[in-house]
């Protein structure tokens, strides 16, 4: 569903990005482990077409977006959660997932959505900034839901959240893929989260991936060194 093949993306003549490969397939979770500055963000970025790649390519159920404008991959079928959720504060909950649905004919907030999330539909009259981090998080999934992706990305979505609030956030991503069958590709730091979620576990060094494991037969030991500074 994801093909990701031999990505290299740099910040003027700094690459941080030095031949990614890897394919998310349909119905799977993967997650790319790593320390901070090992280069999540800026892979999520390049696959979403936020930054350019100076090489390689990215095909979402067989069609090429390596040179496609953001807007365009959501067409095609890529969602994105930024870390930080980058939600808008200033919006009403129901609003901000309104912002997900302007190429929708119905603009209407499919029912499915509030029954993965049943808190967001409690606040959808309050303002996004008003919401504790884990429920901007699950705003944040709720308004890349909305455009139908085949292949949804989440940048570190536990990052500064509750571990019970956590839980939640694992159970709703395992919910998403049953009822949906997409392709889900999560960046972490956290190894209980990526082992309740993820099918297969990589892990990103310097801007190369290397390590690759499925979930039954990972070594937490090893990963666990990976992320310990
Ligand atoms: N805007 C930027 N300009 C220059 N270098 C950057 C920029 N953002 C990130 N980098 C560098 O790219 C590398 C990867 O960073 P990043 O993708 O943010 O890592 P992560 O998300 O894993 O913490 C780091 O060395 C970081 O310093
Ligand atoms: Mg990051």
């Amino acid at each position: 569903m994801l093909q990701v093949k031999d990505l290299f993306v740099a910040y003027g003549q700094s690459e941080a990005l030095h031949g990614i490969s890897f394919e998310g397939r349909q119905n799977e979770t993967v997650a790319i482990m790593g320390r901070n500055g090992m280069g999540k963000t800026t892979l999520f970025k390049s696959l979403m077409g936020v930054m350019p790649l100076k090489s390689g390519s990215v095909t979402v159920a067989g069609q090429d977006v390596s040179h496609d404008e953001s807007f365009r991959r959501v067409a095609k079928g890529i969602a994105y959660v930024p870390q930080g959720r980058m939600i808008f504060p200033t919006l009403t909950v129901e609003e901000n997932i309104e912002t997900g649905l302007e190429n929708s004919k119905t603009r209407q907030i499919p029912d499915d959505i509030y029954a993965l999330f049943p808190v967001l539909w409690d606040m959808r009259r309050r303002k996004g900034g008003n919401l504790s981090g884990g429920q901007q998080q699950q705003l944040a999934i709720a308004r890349a839901l909305v455009t139908e992706p085949k292949v949804l990305l989440l940048d570190e979505p536990t990052e500064g959240i509750q571990p019970s609030i956590i839980k939640d956030i694992a159970r709703a991503l395992n919910e998403i893929r049953k009822l949906r069958q997409i392709t889900i590709v999560v960046s972490e730091q956290v190894l209980s989260f990526a082992m309740d979620v993820a099918d297969r576990l990589f892990v990103i060094e310097g801007g190369r991936l290397v390590h690759e494991t499925a979930r039954a037969d990972t070594d937490q030991q090893r990963i666990k060194s990976y992320l310990s500074v």
